[in-house]
């Protein structure tokens, strides 16, 4: 199939609302750790990890291995029979989430996860709204898309965009950031269950929440007895430079989610909590393809993955030489606005520096001009302007220059002229 085959295709049987990233894009055949080949044999450098999913990287042999002898195994059966690999992982999991997290409830995507955290906050609190931050994204179903707080991914369209103000709610929940607002919200309202956030903001422009944020935000939250959700689903497993983004700020939640790079590219999601928490959900609930067992021997080789080649420690080194190398760009080109991340979780802001517009065109035309140069790299912010790097974690020094180069070679173009 040839890219143009490809599209025409994909405008014919798959639905409009799947954007794509460039103007011609590869049709991408092959990955291998932190590379990706297109059907012409092109290779390129993968600065987004499908989303920051393929942590450990693209068909990594270790994880496979894994996987393939799962699926020579036993494949599936659901959860109202006995296996064993979603044990193993629930316990692996009991061993690596911060504070008293150790309960799991498995299934299969971040939406899900965050689906069931909100339900899982309303049964056990029996209150029924929440409060969401804005920029933050949570998913596509009912109660994920009514938290999610950027307007784009809104698309039901009987969400309105979340107001600027905390005003009333919309759909039980309140749009807030900080902790005075969330203050003012939990004093006139006592029917709050959760508070839901991502400790830094993934598609919403990488946002870490400011220092302090949390030690602030929690006593509210405790004093009104409304329950804290970490959404680690795409900050997770060593993406920043720690397991999970909550502990750079000290942070355990009571219900933390995850997926994404939990599978490493094998579809598995999930939300735990503490026992108490954990107790109050006895309606029945499942999910069918949760917990199967090849998806759980994914996460589990993903696990021994990460914990062996010890990536936590090389995403927090490398992300600190990527961040370093971007703000010395910042410093040549004051086309970038804002550079801010934490690990191998980057962002770089690009505004005209005089209005201070955001320049969501030529964020574009970087991403075109690097992709001709063998990399990929991500975009998002709520004007589209933000570049995400979020490589696999498995990149090195010389793969970390070589993007640093391409990039001081394409702020260096001429961008009303290339266009
Ligand atoms: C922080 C966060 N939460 C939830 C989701 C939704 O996950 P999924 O696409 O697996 O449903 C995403 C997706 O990008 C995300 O970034």
């Amino acid at each position: 199939m040839t890219p143009q085959e490809a599209l025409s295709l994909r405008r014919q049987y798959l639905m409009p609302c799947l954007n794509y990233f460039y103007r011609d894009p590869p049709l991408f055949v092959r990955g291998r750790m932190q590379y990706l080949w297109d059907g012409a044999g092109k290779k390129y450098l993968d600065f987004f990890a499908g989303v920051s999913v393929m942590n450990c990287g693209h068909s990594n042999p270790f994880i496979l291995d894994r996987v393939k002898a799962q699926l020579d195994e036993l494949q599936h059966l659901t959860n109202v029979y006995l296996t064993e690999p979603v044990l193993q992982l629930a316990l692996r999991l009991a061993e690596v989430l911060p504070g008293n997290l150790k309960r799991s409830f498995f299934c299969m995507s971040g939406s899900e996860a965050n689906e069931g955290a909100l339900l899982l906050a309303r049964i056990a609190t029996g209150r029924r709204k929440f409060i969401a931050r804005r920029g933050g994204l949570h998913g596509r179903t009912r109660l994920s898309m009514a938290v999610t707080g950027i307007p784009m991914w809104r698309a039901d369209p009987f969400f309105p965009p979340p107001p600027a103000s905390p005003a009333g709610p919309v759909e039980d929940v309140y749009f807030a950031d900080t902790p005075q607002e969330i203050a003012a919200i939990l004093a006139g309202d006592q029917d709050v269950a959760a508070f839901i956030c991502e400790p830094i903001q993934g598609n919403g422009g990488i946002i870490p929440s400011p220092p302090g944020y949390f030690a602030e935000v929690l006593p509210l939250l405790r004093k009104h007895g409304v329950l804290l959700i970490a959404d680690e689903v795409q900050s997770g497993f060593a993406r920043t430079g720690r397991m999970f983004a909550s502990e750079h700020y000290g942070l355990v939640p009571d219900i933390m989610t995850l997926s994404k790079a939990l599978g490493n590219g094998i579809p598995i999601a999930a939300f735990c909590t503490t026992d108490a928490i954990a107790e109050t959900f006895t309606r029945p609930s499942a999910s069918t393809l949760g917990g199967n067992p090849v998806s759980c021997a994914a996460a589990l080789g993903a696990l021994d993955y990460l914990r062996d080649q010890n990536l936590c420690a090389r995403s927090q080194a490398l992300g600190d030489r990527l961040l370093d190398g971007l703000r010395r760009l910042k410093n040549r080109f004051p086309v970038i606005r804002e550079v801010r991340g934490l690990g191998l979780m980057a962002g770089a802001e690009l505004a005209d520096p005089d209005t201070g517009a955001p320049l969501p065109g030529r964020t574009d035309f970087v991403l075109e001009e690097l992709l001709k140069r063998g990399v990929i790299l991500g975009k998002n912010g709520l004007a589209r302007n933000v570049l995400a790097f979020q490589p696999p974690l498995v990149i090195t020094d010389e793969d970390l220059d070589f993007l640093l180069g391409a990039l001081e070679e394409v702020f260096n173009l001429d961008f009303s002229e290339a266009r």
